[in-house]
């Protein structure tokens, strides 16, 4: 068995959008959405570099990352420590890039960054240690973005079906 339990695939696979964090060559955090992060197999994830130059330079320097993915109604998820590599040819790259294609990704895709997990950490929103049960936390954050949506400040719908990732 691997480090990513059928809950964690779960909410990656749910999800897809994942915050990573790379280290800048003078040390400074860099951090960037990444909306095609997914599971790759039960100990990596990945994501498509499709234009995240920043990402994928400090990767060449250092392969030290973590990305964030939360679901944002039920206010939980992972933290996910790793080592990357970046693949721009060969079959495991041609592999993720055909997943890619098939779950409906049109971008051009430069590089594929591929995450061994070595640390995986829960995160729980502090709404949680209020004594709310999920069930209440899911339905307090529902009503916040249907009063977003009702309100116009979110996507019209022809922006939000084009959307990239
Ligand atoms: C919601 C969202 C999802 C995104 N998903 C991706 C992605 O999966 N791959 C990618 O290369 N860029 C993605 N982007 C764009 C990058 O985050 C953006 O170009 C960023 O500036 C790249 O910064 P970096 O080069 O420091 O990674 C996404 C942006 C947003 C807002």
């Amino acid at each position: 068995m691997g480090i990513l339990t059928e809950e964690m695939r779960r909410v990656v696979d749910e999800q897809r959008l994942g915050f990573a964090a790379t280290v800048c060559p003078d040390g400074t955090p860099n951090l960037s959405p990444k909306g095609t992060t997914a599971v790759w197999d039960d100990d990596h994830l990945i994501f498509a570099d499709i234009r995240s130059p920043g990402t994928v330079e400090n990767l060449r320097h250092n392969p030290a990352i973590e990305i964030n993915v939360v679901d944002p109604i039920l206010r939980k998820g992972y933290r996910f420590k790793g080592t990357a590599t970046v693949l721009t040819e060969g079959p495991q790259f041609d592999a993720a890039v055909a997943r890619y294609r098939q779950r409906g990704t049109r971008n051009p895709i430069r590089s594929v960054v591929l995450i061994k997990v070595e640390r995986v950490l829960l995160l729980v929103s502090p709404a949680c240690d209020l004594g709310l049960t999920e069930a209440e936390v899911r339905q307090r954050w529902r009503r916040h973005l249907d009063s977003l949506h009702a309100a116009g400040h979110s996507s019209p719908p022809a922006q939000r079906s084009a959307r990239v990732t």
